[in-house]
C-alpha cells in the first residue's frame, strides 16, 4: 500500500494526534547547540495545529537504556520547541496514568505537548516484540491517529516508531515525505557523475553502504577517522590514529571491488597529525604514508582538501556523510570546511546526511540554503542507501 501522507488526513479538528518526531539534538551544558532537528519538525506540527488537532509529540534523546538519566530529559527541548512555535509546549513527564491523561485531557485544539524521552522506558527499544507492543498500546491510548515524522529514527524497530503504527490509523509527516523523495533521487537514476564523500570515525558502520554504492557511484572519497583503516589496508603505518584492525581484510576487498567497478576511490594523500586528541595539540601536516608512530591523524591535509574539492566539482549529484576530521577543534576543521565549501559551490544536487555532518556545516558558518538538502537522519539515510528496509517506513506501507 502506498504511504498515506498528510494530504490524505481525515478531519482532525479536535482530535488527538500522536506525532513521532526526532528531536535528538546536541546539548552541551544544558544548552542546545544545534536545533536543526527541532526546526525540521515544525512544518508538520504547524500543519496539524492549523487543522485544529491536539498535537502530542513523542521523541527520544540519547540512549538512556530504560533509565531516567536526568541529563537526557527532553525538558530543554520542550522549551526550545515552544520558542520556535511561538506557543506554550507543556512537558509531560509520564506516558501513562493520571498525569498523562489529565494533561492531555486539558488540551485545546491547536495545543502542543511533548512527552518525556520515550527511551526512559526500556520497552521502547526492547528486542522482545510483546514488550514493545505493550508500551505502544499505552502510548496509542493517548491519541486517535499517529503521524510519523521522526526520520532520524525510522531505522529503529522501536515502540513509538514501529509498533504504534500497527495500532492506529497512520500517516507520514512532511519531513519523512521530503527525506524519502531525496533518497529516491540518490538511488533511482541519479544524475551522473554521482559522487559520495564519507567520513566519520568507524569504517565498520559504513562497510555496508560502501559495498552497496560501488556499482552506483562514479566517485567515492573517504576521509575522517575511518580513512586510517584504508591507509593501513594499503600497507601504511598510521601511528596512534584510529584503526579498526579487524576490518582490514574487508577494506582490502572493497578497494579491489572499487577498482573492478571503475569507481574513482579518492583517499587523502596528506594528513594533519598531532601528538594528542586535544584542541591545542600542536598540528603538523605529513604525507599520508608517513604518519609518525607517536602522532595521530585528526584531519585530512590541505592538498587532500583541494583534491576532494576538485573531484566534487566534477559531479552532478553529491551525497556527503561524516566529517573529514575533528571539526569541533579549529586546528582540525579545514578538511571538513573544504568539502562543505565544495558542496556549497557545486552546480548540482547536493545532500548533506546526518546529525553530525549537519551540525558541522552549521558550526562552520554555512547556511542550510547553500546545500540542496540537509538530511536529519545519519544512520537512517545510510541504511536506506545500503538498500535495507527501514521498519519505521515499511510499517507505514501496511
Ligand atoms: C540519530 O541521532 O541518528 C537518531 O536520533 C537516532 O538515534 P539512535 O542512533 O540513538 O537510534
Amino acid at each position: 500500500m502506498p504511504i498515506a501522507t498528510l494530504a490524505s488526513l481525515p478531519d482532525i479538528a479536535g482530535k488527538r494526534v500522536l506525532l513521532r518526531s526526532d528531536l535528538n539534538v546536541p546539548i552541551k551544558d544544558g544548552n542546545i547547540t544545534d536545533d536543526g532537528r527541532i526546526r525540521a519538525s515544525l512544518p508538520t506540527i504547524n500543519h496539524l495545529r492549523a487543522l485544529g488537532a491536539k498535537v502530542i509529540v513523542m521523541a527520544h534523546f540519547g540512549r538512556p537504556k530504560g533509565v531516567r538519566v536526568p541529563e537526557m530529559s527532553l525538558e530543554p527541548v520542550a522549551r526550545r520547541l515552544g520558542e520556535l512555535l511561538g506557543a506554550n509546549v507543556a512537558f509531560i513527564s509520564e506516558y501513562r496514568g493520571g498525569k498523562a491523561s489529565d494533561a492531555i485531557g486539558k488540551m485545546q485544539p491547536g495545543d502542543v505537548v511533548l512527552l518525556e524521552n520515550v527511551r526512559y522506558e526500556a520497552a521502547e527499544t526492547s528486542k522482545v516484540d510483546e514488550e514493545r507492543l505493550l508500551f505502544a498500546q499505552d502510548l496509542a491510548s493517548l491519541g486517535d491517529i499517529y503521524v510519523s515524522d521522526g526520520f532520524g529514527a525510522v531505522h529503529r524497530k522501536h515502540a513509538s516508531v514501529y509498533d504504534i503504527a500497527t495500532l492506529l490509523p497512520h500517516f507520514a509527516g512532511f519531513l519523512i515525505s521530503a527525506e524519502i523523495e531525496v533518497l529516491k533521487r540518490l538511488t533511482v537514476n541519479p544524475v551522473r557523475p554521482y559522487g559520495v564523500v564519507l567520513g566519520g570515525s568507524k569504517v565498520s558502520d559504513k562497510l555496508g553502504v560502501i559495498k552497496n554504492l560501488l556499482d552506483k557511484v562514479d566517485l567515492l572519497a573517504i576521509g575522517g577517522g575511518m580513512v586510517f583503516t584504508f591507509l593501513a589496508a594499503q600497507g601504511h603505518e598510521v601511528g596512534k590514529s584510529l584503526l579498526e584492525a579487524d576490518q582490514l581484510d574487508e577494506v582490502r576487498a572493497l578497494i579491489t571491488q572499487a577498482k573492478e567497478a571503475g569507481v574513482t576511490l579518492l583517499l587523502p594523500t596528506d594528513i594533519v597529525v598531532a601528538p594528542a586528541f586535544a584542541a591545542d595539540s600542536p598540528a603538523t601536516v605529513v604525507a599520508a604514508h608517513e604518519i609518525p608512530a607517536d602522532q595521530l591523524g585528526l584531519d585530512i591535509g590541505p592538498v587532500s582538501g583541494a583534491a576532494f574539492a576538485e573531484a566534487i566539482s566534477g559531479c552532478k549529484t553529491l551525497f556527503w556523510n561524516g566529517p573529514m576530521g575533528v571539526f569541533e577543534f579549529d586546528a582540525f576543521a579545514a578538511g571538513t570546511k573544504a568539502v562543505a565549501q565544495a558542496l556549497a559551490e557545486l552546480d548540482g544536487f547536493t545532500v548533506v546526511g546526518g546529525g553530525d555532518s549537519a551540525a558541522a556545516v552549521r558550526r562552520l558558518g554555512f547556511r542550510d540554503e547553500e546545500f540542496g538538502y540537509i538530511s536529519t537522519g545519519g544512520g537512517a539515510s545510510l541504511e536506506y542507501l545500503e538498500g535495507k528496509a527501514l521498519p519505521g517506513i515499511t510499517v507505514l506501507e501496511q
